[in-house]
This record gives structure tokens, sequence and C-alpha cells, in this order.
């Protein structure tokens, strides 16, 4: 009989669905993954995965046409892939955006979840089901945000996230599914999409650097955000699925800084001390809600699934600076290159 795991992973195609797919190949799974059609192939977190390397080729992933807004679609994979695990990544995820397309987002975010769920009701396979779901959830709820700390949504996305995270714990309790909630606070990485913060900060310096960018433009600095280091958050999603029972859990790194902090830290680490000369602050990318704080309290996950984070602020910002620095065939100022690095800061094909 064959022993392998299979593992579904909608979203696979981002920051985190590409990292998680990464580490449940290392982990033996046979991985299958959602995409969605588009006219040109966006692919590019994935080129590792299938390129072939010489006379060996690569363990590949196995990927499917489909959307979370198509029913229909998702039962006929379930069906087909009968997967152990399935982990609910997809989503549109960015904050901002989703002021301007409240419907598309929630169509996604909260109707995409639902449709899953019945997807995997309807076929009665007993997998496992994980819900990426966010601390954008607490909106302006008082900080630590915690397991038990009321939701406050502030954003179309974060109402999205809590309808999302409520349709899993109904599932949970009430068709005993196995099903978790991962409330996971920022996670950053050389992956992060261009236009989250963090990421457009540092490709932007890289380029500054590089000669080819004047200013960087960005809207409020006085928000303040937990921000882990991705590949140890998808270990945290996985060892959720791998308890006894289902149950939700914060993963954060309990700190929280400014994204001017983060953009003051950056530069520095550029070697740049002057960069206000490089800032500029439009108010398109200021949003109708704003929210303030997040710092997250992952004392339970700490407990329960043994995770802690590694990674934190000074390193985050080295490694996805380096390897910005790297793509923009550059390199960092000597004086910031004995911070201790864990992971390697050029990740050239993985962008
Ligand atoms: P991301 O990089 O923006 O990736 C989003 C993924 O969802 C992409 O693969 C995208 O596909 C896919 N997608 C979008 N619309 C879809 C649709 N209609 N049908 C199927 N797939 C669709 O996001 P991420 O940072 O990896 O985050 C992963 C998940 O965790 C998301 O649900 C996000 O909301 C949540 N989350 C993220 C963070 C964070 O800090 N990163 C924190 C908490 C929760 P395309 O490539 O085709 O666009
Ligand atoms: N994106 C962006 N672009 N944000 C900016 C900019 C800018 O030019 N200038 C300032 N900000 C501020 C935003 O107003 C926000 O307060 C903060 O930077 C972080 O913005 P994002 O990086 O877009 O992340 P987010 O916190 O709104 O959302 C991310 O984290 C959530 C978890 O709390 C996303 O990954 C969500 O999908 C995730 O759920």
């Amino acid at each position: 009989m064959d022993k392998k795991k299979r593992a579904f992973i909608t979203g696979i195609t981002g920051q985190d669905g590409s990292y998680l797919a990464d580490f449940l190949l290392d982990k033996g799974y046979e991985v299958h993954g959602l995409v969605r059609r588009s006219s040109t192939l966006n692919r590019e977190r994935l080129e590792h995965l299938t390129q072939t390397d010489g006379e060996n080729p690569r363990q590949g992933i196995i990927l499917h046409y489909g959307d979370l807004t198509d029913a229909s679609m998702l039962g006929r994979l379930i069906e087909k892939i009968n997967p152990h695990e399935v982990y609910n990544l997809g989503a549109q995820s960015h904050v901002g955006i989703s002021f301007e397309m409240p419907v598309y987002t929630t169509e996604v975010v909260a109707m995409g979840t639902l449709k899953l769920l019945e997807a995997i009701r309807s076929t009665g396979i007993p997998t496992r089901f994980y819900q990426a779901s966010s601390s954008e959830m607490f909106g302006n709820a008082p900080a630590p945000q915690s397991e038990e700390t009321p939701f406050d949504p502030a954003s179309p996305y974060g109402v999205a996230k809590v309808a999302a995270y409520n349709f899993t714990k109904n599932y949970r309790e009430g068709h005993g599914m196995f099903a978790v909630n991962g409330i996971l606070f920022n996670h950053e990485s050389p992956r992060r999409g261009e236009n989250f913060v963090t990421r457009k900060i540092t490709l932007s310096i890289a380029q500054i650097l590089a000669g080819k960018k004047q200013k960087i433009v960005l809207g409020n600095l006085d928000a303040c955000r937990d921000w882990g280091y991705a590949p140890e958050y998808v270990e945290a999603m996985w060892r959720m699925m791998q308890q006894d029972q289902p149950d939700d859990y914060v993963i954060a790194t309990g700190e929280t800084h400014s994204v001017r902090e983060f953009l003051e830290n950056a530069f520095h680490m550029a070697g740049i001390s002057d960069w206000q000369q490089f800032l500029e602050i439009d108010s398109r990318y200021h949003r109708p809600r704003e929210v303030h704080l997040l710092v997250g309290d992952a004392a339970k996950a700490k407990k329960e699934l043994r995770w802690e984070p590694k990674v934190k602020f000074q390193e985050l910002i080295h490694i996805m600076l380096s390897s910005d620095c790297t793509r923009e065939g550059i390199s960092l100022p000597l004086h910031s290159q004995n911070l201790s690095v864990a992971a390697t800061g050029g990740e050239k094909i993985n962008q």
C-alpha cells in the first residue's frame, strides 16, 4: 500500500504556498497545488521545484487548474487527489486592495473557503483542513493579541477572514472535521509579494543602490506590525495538522515594530544615513481604516506545537535586503554583513 501522504495546497504560487510545498516535499509528501489560469505563467516561486538538474529530475509538484470561486472544480479535485491534508492558503491577500475590491475579496476569501469545506464534506474524504487565518482579523483590538482576543476587523479582507475562520470552526464543531485555524501574524521573506510594505522597502533600497530608482513612495509609517520569517511559519501550519485534536493557534514573534523602524533599519544596513531624501509619502497608499498595532502572543503554540520563531526583526530585514541586492547585482556594504544570518541572503531563482 502507498504510504506517501498527499497534500493539496491552494495558493501554492504565493509566498507561503511555495515555502509549504518545499517543506512538505522534504517531508516526503506528494504535493498537489491549485493554480489559476492566466495569460502569462506565474510560477516564479515554484521554478526551483519544476526545473530538472541534469540527469537527476527533481521531485516535482502536481499542479491543477482551478479557482477558489469554482465550487464544482474544487469538488472534482478533492475527489481526484483524495488528499490527507488540505492547506487553504489561496486569497486576495492585500488589505489595501480589499477596500477597492471588497466583493471579489469576500468571494475568494470567505466564500472560497466555504466552497472548499463543502467540497470536502460532500466527498466524505476524511482529510485534515488548514485555514490561513490572519492577525488582520483582530483589527484594533488591544495588544498583545492571543487566541482569546475578540476579533474586530477593520478591512473588507479582515471581515472576510473572520467569516472563513468561523466557517472552519463550524465545520470542526458541526461536522466533526479535523479543521484548524492558523492565526498568523505578518510574515515576510525574499518571496514576499512586491506590493507588501517590507518587500517594497527592501527591493526599492536595492534598486536605489543599483542606481535604478530615486525614491520609495509609501503611505502610513506609524503602523506597527509583528513581523516574522515565512519559512518558519509554514512549519507551524504543518505542526497544527499533526496534532491529535484540531484547534486554533496564534503564530507570532511577540515583537512589534513600526513601518518607520523597518525603513530606518533597512536604510542603515544599506549604508545610507540621509535616507529621508529618498522617501516620498503619498496619500494613495493610506487606507480608509488602519490597523495600528499588532503584536501576537504565541504562548499556546510554543507549549502545544513546540514552535518558536528564531528569525527576528533585524535578521529578517537583512535576509530580505541582501536577497534583493543579489537580485539587483550588487552587494550590501561590509558593516551590515556581520549580522548573524541563519538563511543565506541571495535567493535568486525563487523570487
Ligand atoms: P500571496 O503571496 O498573496 O499568495 C496568495 C495566493 O492565493 C496566490 O497563490 C494566488 O494565486 C492565490 N489566489 C488568489 N486568488 C485566488 C483564487 N481566486 N483562486 C485560487 N487561488 C487564488 O499570500 P501569502 O502571503 O502567501 O499568504 C498565504 C495565505 O495566508 C493567504 O490566505 C493570506 O491571506 C494569509 N495570511 C498571510 C499572512 C502574511 O503575512 N503573509 C499573514 C496571515 C495570513 P496567483 O499567484 O494566481 O495570484
Ligand atoms: N502595502 C503597503 N504599501 N503598505 C504600506 C505602504 C505601502 O506603500 N506604506 C505604508 N504601509 C503600511 C500599511 O498601511 C500597513 O499599516 C503596513 O504598512 C503593513 O502593510 P502590508 O505590508 O500591506 O501588510 P498588512 O499588515 O496590511 O497585511 C499583511 O499581513 C496580514 C496579517 O496581519 C498581509 O500579508 C495580509 O494578507 C495578512 O493577513
